[in-house]
């Protein structure tokens, strides 16, 4: 891959899958999933996504809207979903949506959601431009612009 490309990419081009087992050592005392593994997992797969979209390493600038709705218990399965929703010059925001699954039942429910800003980093360690996202649906559009309203007012609020 051309790591210098600056092609515009679509969502689904940098869109990952990760699926993980609740096992007994990723819960707490209640056999629910701990906050602090899924905000890892949540991580992973932003920067997944993210690496996907520049073709070149970025790094976690900030964690904005993390939301845990529902639990997850131990035997069931964490499915997430990342992709890139917003683009601006050498940062990016990567979109996480988690969902729990009972394999007994087949039941499916949303448990947290996440907006991970990410930096692309050049060799010199400074920031460096992203491929712009190329926007091909109204729901896209609609993902971008939540995105950007949450970076802004976050930007606002830390002075930025
Ligand atoms: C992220 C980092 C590279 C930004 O460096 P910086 O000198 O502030 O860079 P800039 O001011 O040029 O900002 C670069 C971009 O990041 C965005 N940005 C920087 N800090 C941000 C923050 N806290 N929240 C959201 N966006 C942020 C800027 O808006 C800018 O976006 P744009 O180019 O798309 O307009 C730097 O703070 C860093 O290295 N942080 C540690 C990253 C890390 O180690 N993460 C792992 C987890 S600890």
């Amino acid at each position: 891959m051309n790591t210098n490309s600056l092609k515009p990419k679509a969502s689904a081009e940098s869109q990952i899958d990760m699926t993980e087992l609740i096992l007994p050592n990723d819960a707490n005392v209640l056999g629910n999933v701990l906050g602090g593994r899924v905000m890892h997992w949540i991580d992973l797969a932003a920067a997944t996504a993210a690496h996907k979209h520049c073709g070149s390493v970025c790094v976690t600038a900030a964690v904005e809207r993390l939301s845990f709705l529902n639990p997850i218990r131990v035997g069931q399965l964490a499915h997430l979903k990342g992709r890139v929703v917003y683009t601006g010059n050498t940062s990016l925001i990567a979109k996480v949506e988690v969902k729990g699954e009972d394999m007994d039942t087949g039941d499916i429910k949303l448990t947290s959601e996440a907006y991970l800003t990410f930096v692309r980093l050049g060799a010199d360690g400074k920031p460096r431009k992203v491929p712009p996202l190329l926007i091909q649906t109204d729901d896209e559009k609609a993902e971008c612009e939540k995105a950007k309203a949450i970076r802004n007012k976050s930007l606002e609020i830390k002075g930025k």
